[in-house]
């Protein structure tokens, strides 16, 4: 009788602590819709191995309730041993020989999806285009530069229907972030002084949002990264006249809200960070590149590898719009 009672609110406790996840979106288990091959491939990886996972779940579990049941003292006195049981070779060999199986089936298929994961696609197999951007991860936010110079934070564009190669790096100052965007693809790190690779190729335009995966500081929750897929005409467009206007406020804009801000408040109001609203720093080009260049006290050398127009850029937006301390 007790057994059934704990057994009955086990359950319940079990389907109240599963209720809010499975009215979240997708159920919120699995993977985000996949948006890139390579996505597509880690959720089918990820479905496959689900499948063994929820029938050796099951198996155990009802085996384990069965045999609780089954077996239970009754009568027996309370330190009486129950009956013994010798030998049973086709069930050893069943449970020897099933999880070798079931490891090879996944082992199998992980190698068998991998490559289409891990390898960028050639040119070729996109048609002829594919576009290289390189990633720089930075306490706290994104750089994406592309291959004519032009420069841009925490939003990545992309055009869609296009291979895109990331070179994803970390200054050498810096530390460990982690490239991840869930719907394009699976995590790739950001480590100081040494290169790696990832890339995706998303068909539809739109946002595709993601996070820094690796705790990174105190600001590594704000470090969130997104790739705007836009259809490849408005990217191009979006491209030519970024690089026309290497100092367009809306970099500078990007640089504000995506690496300042980030410490010292959207409103320059102080964070983590100082007060920095009203500083005479903020529109003097040659004493805002020695800071952000070089870092000063507790403050990093947030973009030391900044170009002039960058610098340009922030102090442009800066004047525009400074920011309001509040
Ligand atoms: Cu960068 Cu967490």
């Amino acid at each position: 009788m007790r057994a059934t009672l704990f057994f009955t609110v086990g359950l319940g406790a079990l389907a109240l602590i599963a209720a809010p996840a499975a009215l979240a979106d997708n159920g919120g288990f699995a993977p985000v819709t996949p948006e890139s091959p390579n996505a597509e491939r880690i959720r089918d990886t990820w479905l496959f191995v689900s499948i063994f996972i929820l029938a050796i779940f099951v198996l155990v579990e009802v085996l384990l309730v069965t045999f609780i049941w089954r077996y239970r003292r009754q009568r027996r006195q309370r330190f009486d041993d129950g009956a013994q049981f010798h030998g049973a070779t086709s069930l050893e060999l069943m449970w020897t020989v099933a999880p070798v199986v079931i490891l090879f089936l996944i082992g199998g298929f992980v190698f068998y999806k991998l490559p289409g994961i891990a390898d960028v696609p050639s040119a070729s197999a996109g048609g002829d285009e594919r576009l290289e951007v390189r990633v720089t991860g930075r306490q706290f936010s994104w750089q994406y530069e592309y291959p004519n110079g032009v420069v841009a934070i925490d939003t990545l564009r992309a055009p869609a229907g296009v291979p895109v190669r990331l070179e994803v790096t970390a200054p050498e100052e810096d530390v460990i972030h982690s490239w991840w965007i869930p719907a394009l693809g699976g995590k790739i790190d950001a480590i100081p002084g040494i290169t790696t690779e990832t890339w995706f190729e998303a068909e539809r335009p739109g946002v595709y949002d993601g996070q820094c995966a690796e705790l990174c500081g105190l600001e590594h929750a704000q470090m969130l990264a997104s790739v705007e897929v836009l259809p490849p005409e408005e990217f191009d467009a979006w491209l030519a006249e970024r690089e026309a206007d290497r100092v367009a406020v809306e970099l500078g804009a990007e640089e504000w809200e995506g690496v300042c801000a980030k410490c010292h408040g959207l409103g320059g109001e102080g964070g983590i960070a100082p007060l920095i609203a009203g500083s005479p720093i903020l529109t003097d080009p040659e004493a805002l590149a020695e800071l952000v260049r070089n870092g000063r006290g507790e403050m990093p050398a947030v973009g030391s590898d900044w170009t002039d127009e960058q610098i340009q850029a922030l102090v442009a937006y800066l004047r525009e719009s400074p920011p309001s301390g509040s």
